[in-house]
């Protein structure tokens, strides 16, 4: 049966959701599942915009047999490779031996590395700026390499004046029927998953992010169609703003991000008396979390949204609590920078938690350290308690400026 939702006169979005896989990439989990976004266009030429994962490519053969009703498939675009949207390719060229693959040299190379397909005499490759006529509706192809793999293109129509963003712009989350941003509470329901997809799948590449919004900031968009996460087609110039957020490093919010590693709660502790005296200070915007419990590509997210990061690790074999130099490591990856940082160690004997943390931060951009690190030996004792508060102010004077 076809499972198809109308873009516009003649794009439709021909995609499906896999709500069964664990994790994307055998890495994030993904508890409200993933939607494989692929779309196709009508006109005296038909083309499909990528295709989908092997996990939901059932229903898209069903979905584009449906639409084309009997005509053949011309063109198949590819604006990324990678196999959650290419898992179709080698389908499609052999149901349609006169169809052509259409997408940058680096992307038709890296089809052949995934795939035993013969395209010497399908593939075209495009380069910046290059158009394909298909009658009523003109495609525009613009380089986006590293956004998120280096072969990736997006393609605009200039027709209708829709971007097929490849994996910008996307998120994690299944659909519900619902594929467009108007009919879905996104800031509710879908806006933490989007930073989470950003930050941990592109948020190493921020240039190359910026460079692609300075493009689609020349161009007429009317509606921004991802590989994963919801349709837009209002409220465009809100959404771009996290992106540019998110892809200069600049805090979404001021906040503060509270990250403990505790073995035997103690340093939970401190850090859990370090949040009730800043909110007794009036900082409202406080999430704290452990490290153990919460996967790194929750805290990425949370270190992307937040203005302010409280790291505090107890010492372990003579440095960090592993997850916590996890934590650091994967920050180091993605490129995180331009926040502000409190550090808190803790230790029974033989201190080093936050000497290996100051050195990671070190090797990170704009990265600064409020004050002096809070140095606990064991616990926290009563006495020592103004010195929370000596980090409070660090804090709350650092979020006023
Ligand atoms: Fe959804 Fe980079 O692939």
């Amino acid at each position: 049966m076809q499972s198809t939702r109308k873009i516009t006169e003649d794009i439709v979005w021909v995609g499906s959701s896999d709500r069964r896989l664990e994790r994307f990439e055998n890495l994030f989990p993904i508890p409200r599942g993933i939607a494989y976004n692929a779309y196709f266009i009508e006109d005296e030429k038909t083309v499909l915009m990528d295709t989908v994962d092997e996990s939901v490519a059932r229903q898209l053969y069903e979905n584009v047999d449906y639409l084309l009703d009997g005509r053949q498939l011309d063109y198949l675009v590819v604006n990324h490779v990678e196999p959650d949207h290419c898992a179709g390719i080698t389908e499609f060229l052999s149901r349609f031996p006169d169809m052509k693959v259409v997408g940058t040299a680096k992307a038709i190379q890296i089809i052949g590395q995934f795939y035993e397909a013969d395209m010497t005499e399908r593939a075209v490759a495009v380069k910046e700026g290059e158009e394909l006529s298909l009658g009523k509706h003109t495609l525009r192809f613009y380089m986006a390499p590293m956004v998120h793999w280096p072969e990736v293109m997006m393609t605009y129509d200039v027709t209708d004046k829709t971007l097929f963003s490849a994996d910008a712009f996307g998120a994690f989350g299944a659909f519900s029927g619902s594929i467009f941003n108007d009919e879905i509470q996104f800031e509710r329901d879908w806006l933490d998953d989007a930073r989470r997809y950003y930050a941990n799948i592109v948020g190493k590449y921020g240039v190359q992010v910026q460079n692609v919004l300075k493009k689609v900031a020349l161009l007429e968009v009317e509606k921004i169609c991802p590989l994963h996460g919801p349709i837009w087609r209002s409220n465009l110039d809100w959404f771009i703003e996290k992106y540019q957020a998110w892809s200069s490093y600049r805090p979404e919010e001021k906040g503060v991000v509270l990250i403990y590693g505790s073995v035997y709660g103690n340093t939970e502790r401190a850090v859990d008396a370090l949040a009730v005296r800043l909110a007794d200070a009036g900082v409202a915007n406080l999430a704290v979390y452990d490290v153990s419990s919460t996967h790194v590509s929750e805290l990425i997210s949370e270190i992307f949204r937040c203005s302010h990061v409280v790291l505090a690790s107890a010492t372990y074999n003579a440095g960090m609590f592993p997850p916590m130099e996890n934590l650091l490591t994967d920050m180091k990856a993605l490129a995180v920078k331009n926040r502000k940082v409190v550090l808190i160690e803790n230790g029974s004997w033989a201190l080093s938690a936050g000497k290996s943390m100051a050195k990671e931060l070190e090797e990170m951009k704009e990265m600064t350290v409020l004050g002096e690190m809070l140095s606990l030996k064991s616990v926290l004792p009563r006495q020592r308690e103004e010195e929370l508060d000596q980090v409070v102010d660090q804090i709350v004077k650092s979020l006023a400026e």
